[in-house]
């Protein structure tokens, strides 16, 4: 038996045996944790707990999220004995990047129709990007106010990032969106987040991108690196949205899978009107209609909670397990929260 650690802010989620240290556990993984003595003297691997128990090996003492002591635990010392969730800085992920700041400059603003933009940054000459295609950066807008984009390219020499954003100037927040991405400004953001991308990128088992909405921002990023990796793996684009007129990158993804015989690419309209003569419903049904999801097939889903679970709900019911599933929606509104 084992426990669960979600590691925060990361959300970085680590396996702990009864008898492992959380540090002893993240070690034998191949997560970069904070630590300098492994002995309790340092306190270079302090961290607060933030909902289960744990135990101190020092003296066998049990501490519970509520505690005093919960605020300054060293995770050298401390063993589960339930799923917890721990916050600490500085912990990352086998194959995780790390977090940086920088400032960059909006080189490039397109309309794409329904108060949509596609912005492109780039990032100061010097700051190398590194990410994995499907994470997201977070836009700073001040102190208090960040605003989360999926990056919709891939990595690349000449440090630019590519964003769609909707607006709504019903929300104070969106109209700040708006402003600052003019082309000249200068946009201060962190990246990457998430934890939704191919860990396994050399797989060739069958891949499932289903996007509601502008989540598909995410896919094109994660069908871009299956491009560009020459992987030969089966890719099988859904995207949904309410009308023909939303699927401002229709063009982008009938030429994608017109290129590349691995590529198949299927939207899917939900309000069609009289011209619309392909797939409307659901878009996670057509998918299901259209294919038996083998076991070894990866899933991706992008799109706002409500859907994530939904589609989530309908696929484990077909027989699809969970761990076939993933989505950033998981992390940032788990469903028992
Ligand atoms: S690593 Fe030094 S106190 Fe934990």
């Amino acid at each position: 038996m084992s426990y669960r650690v979600k590691i925060l802010p990361r959300n970085i989620t680590l396996t702990v045996a009864p008898h492992e240290t959380i540090l002893e556990a993240a070690m034998a993984q191949g997560f970069r944790f904070p630590y300098g003595c492994d002995a309790g003297n340092c306190f270079v691997c302090a961290g607060s707990l933030e909902s289960g128990t744990l135990n101190i090996t020092t003296n066998d003492k049990q501490i519970r999220a509520n505690d005093n002591e919960a605020d300054d635990v060293l995770f050298c010392l401390a063993q589960p004995r339930s799923d917890c969730s721990i916050f600490i800085e500085g912990v990352l992920a086998p194959g995780e990047h790390k977090m940086i700041n920088a400032s960059c400059q909006a080189t490039n603003i397109t309309p794409m129709g329904n108060d949509t933009i596609e912005a492109v940054l780039r990032l100061p000459a010097g700051k190398k990007i590194d990410f994995h295609p499907g994470q997201y950066l977070q836009v700073i807008l001040d102190k208090e106010t960040e605003c989360a984009f999926s990056i919709a390219n891939i990595p690349n020499k000449e440090r630019t990032l590519q964003l769609y954003i909707g607006f709504s100037d019903k929300d104070e927040r969106s109209r700040r969106l708006r402003k600052a991405f003019t082309v000249g400004n200068v946009v201060n953001i962190s990246l990457p987040h998430g934890n939704c991308y191919l860990k396994n990128p050399e797989s060739t088992a069958p891949l499932f991108l289903v996007a509601g909405s502008t989540g598909i921002s995410q896919i094109k990023s994660i069908a871009e690196q299956c491009v560009s990796a020459q992987t030969h793996r089966q890719v099988f684009i859904y995207w949904g949205t309410r009308t023909a007129d939303e699927l401002f990158l229709n063009d982008f993804f009938l030429n994608m899978a017109k290129e590349n015989n691995n590529i198949h690419y299927t939207p899917v309209i939900s309000e069609p009107d009289t011209a619309w003569q392909d797939r409307t419903g659901f878009v996670h049904k057509a998918m299901l209609e259209d294919h038996n999801v083998s076991d070894d097939a990866e899933i991706i889903l992008c799109g706002s909670p409500g859907m994530a679970y939904a589609v989530l709900d309908d696929l484990l019911a077909t027989g699809i397990k969970e761990h076939q599933v993933q989505s950033d929606v998981f992390d940032y509104a788990p469903r028992n929260s």
